[in-house]
């Protein structure tokens, strides 16, 4: 049995402050809940945040990492740093990076690999533009970003991934893919998980993202292969995020 996991990626939003104000009203909203909860607040709130949530069973999460220990490298963050922070995720390859920043899913499986190294988990992000899903190639795409993505992921640690697919024209953009579309979509994911980690594969968590709302995530979670959500937008606002929380097909009411 998977657990369903949803996790608040806040981008560039919310000071140190902020962040704190969320943790106050949230947490009572979503205490008991069956579903496992994660917020990724910007690097510079991820320590308020952090002593915020002690006690609490929400976890705290990282949007990006460098893969290096250490070094000459301006700007970036280690995974060590995160893990002293407390982080128990980090988001990997989410298509900002990749469109933005010219990551690739090589860098991608370097950052999820040396995340294991010091015991966080890595989100890892795969979808495809409108561009390729108008011609036909979000599978290809999907499956090539996966399997790259994946690369360097230990033997016997698959199952400490949560994958999160995302159709890049889903993103911020109040289109969703219909709840059918993303099941299917999620049922490719299972079977390349299958074919890359055997039995684990059925173990794995893969969650569904964007524009992931209040109206939309019980028929969205409702669906057999869709293990939760990676939530932007939604999960800026404390009542609406517990909502996705509480969403129904977790078993608890709203
Ligand atoms: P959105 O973002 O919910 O605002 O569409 C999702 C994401 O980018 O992870």
């Amino acid at each position: 049995m998977r657990r369903p996991i949803l996790a608040a990626n806040w981008k560039m939003h919310k000071t140190a402050a902020e962040a704190e104000e969320f943790a106050e009203k949230f947490l009572p909203l979503v205490e008991g809940a069956r579903a496992e909860v994660v917020i990724a607040p910007p690097f510079t709130a991820l320590e308020r945040l952090s002593r915020a949530l002690e006690g609490s069973a929400v976890a705290l999460a990282a949007q990006n990492v460098n893969p290096a220990p250490l070094g000459a490298f301006t700007g970036e963050i280690a995974p060590g740093m995160l893990a002293e922070l407390g982080c128990r995720y980090a988001i990997v390859g989410h298509s900002e990076r990749r469109a933005l920043y010219g990551e690739s899913s090589a860098f991608v499986a370097r950052k999820a690999a040396a995340l294991l190294e010091v015991g966080i988990r890595p989100i890892v992000c795969v979808g495809e533009t409108l561009a390729e899903h108008e011609a036909g190639r979000a599978l290809d795409v999907v499956r090539e970003q996966l399997t790259a993505s994946l690369a360097e992921v230990p033997e016997g640690r698959g199952e400490e991934v949560v994958i999160a697919y995302e159709p890049v024209w889903a993103i911020g953009t109040g289109k969703t893919a219909t709840p059918q579309a993303a099941q299917e979509a999620h049922t490719w994911i299972r079977k390349m998980l299958a074919s890359r980690f055997g039995e684990t594969g059925a173990k794995i968590r893969i969650q569904y993202g964007g524009s992931v709302k209040p109206d939309n995530v019980d028929a969205l979670r409702a669906q057999p292969d869709i293990d939760g959500a990676l939530v932007g937008g939604a999960s800026l606002d404390p009542e609406s995020f517990a909502r996705l929380v509480r969403s129904e097909a977790t078993g608890d009411s709203a």
